[in-house]
């Protein structure tokens, strides 16, 4: 059965976003209004961050039901520099594991008057069914669904990469490492499809390569060198052994030997071309330190960047949701 990626359900009446559960089926107007919103809270380093107080009196739950880092902080910076309360839930001690359902937990949090779920699980469809079963006036955000989507991920990855390079349609893009288990790969390569990449390259070994029918239009190259040659941006994606059976997962130093990005086949690319990585790193196997260091990488850029997009994200559920209430005239929405 074909999974539910929430295209469908993450609009409202009105057309407009109130989920965000996949960068399927947005326009690249819609896409660019995003960027163009995130853009307008990035900061210089050493600046105070952006505040407004766009989700004053929000509550924000984050419900992370995978580890996560810089995604989790970054959605709670967000909210919390617009001015949301927001709530972590410990998921490791939390009901689920006593075997309370899903939908109890939400439905839980709502009668606590949540508007908006930041949920990552590894359970294919999870936030598309949980945007189904929610009231009208709370809302899903999907921070990373099993293999398959990771919105606010593709959206920092094209802000980085408009910042350092300008405009996607004059761009070659090579997606390096394991594209078959990538949430991260899915969602940006959807951004830059929608947006008009000039090429778009996917270069993985075949057993981490996706099906075909799946990144229609990219190129696929099986050698790492002819991947990277006159590429203007590389990104390198981390082995996800999490989502394969360990007798499948490919050994860390023949990887390292044969696809992992470092100063010398890096040379292969364009000379300025700028280096991505979603984190969380293994230097030393998809990454050297020099490249991951270096001046051509936008790592750290990248983390900033998702801050920005994710203040935007939530900026723009919320103005929404007030859209509704004023066409309501008043009423619940
Ligand atoms: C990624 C994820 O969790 O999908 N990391 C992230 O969100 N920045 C990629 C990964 O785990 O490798």
């Amino acid at each position: 059965m074909k999974t539910d990626n929430g295209r469908e359900v993450q609009r409202d009446q009105g057309g407009r976003l109130r989920h965000l559960l996949t960068l399927e089926g947005l326009s690249a107007a819609e896409l660019l209004s995003l960027l163009d919103l995130a853009q307008f809270y990035v900061r210089h380093p050493g600046d105070l961050p952006a505040r407004d107080q766009s989700l004053a009196g929000r509550t924000v739950a984050n419900l992370f039901f995978e580890p996560s880092t810089r995604t989790r902080v970054s959605f709670e910076l967000a909210a919390s520099r617009l001015g949301a309360q927001v709530v972590n839930l410990d998921l490791h001690s939390s009901s689920r594991v006593k075997g309370e359902s899903v939908l109890d937990t939400l439905y839980t949090l709502q009668a606590m008057q949540v508007d908006v779920f930041v949920m990552r699980d590894s359970q294919p469809g999870l936030p598309a069914f949980v945007a189904r079963h929610v009231q009208p006036h709370v809302s899903v955000l999907n921070a990373g669904e099993a293999h398959l989507s990771h919105p606010t991920q593709g959206l920092l990855d094209v802000l980085t990469i408009r910042q350092r390079k300008g405009d996607v349609g004059a761009l070659s893009v090579a997606i390096v490492g394991d594209i078959r288990h990538s949430r991260v790969a899915r969602s940006t390569a959807t951004a830059l499809s929608t947006l008009g990449v000039g090429e778009l390259r996917i270069v993985a070994p075949p057993a981490l390569m996706p099906d075909q029918d799946e990144f229609i239009g990219a190129r696929r190259h099986t050698v790492l060198a002819d991947g990277l040659r006159g590429a203007d941006v590389v990104m390198a994606l981390r082995i996800q052994r999490e989502r394969m059976a360990d007798a499948n997962a490919p050994d860390a130093d023949a990887f390292c030997r044969e696809w992992g990005i470092t100063s010398g086949n890096l040379r292969l690319a364009a000379p300025d071309a700028v280096v991505l990585h979603p984190g969380p790193m293994n230097r030393g196997v998809e990454i050297s330190d020099e490249v991951a260091d270096g001046p051509q990488s936008a790592i750290c850029q990248q983390v900033t960047n998702g801050v920005a997009v994710r203040m935007a994200v939530l900026a723009t559920i919320v103005r929404n949701v007030q859209l509704r209430n004023i066409e309501a005239g008043g009423r619940a929405v």
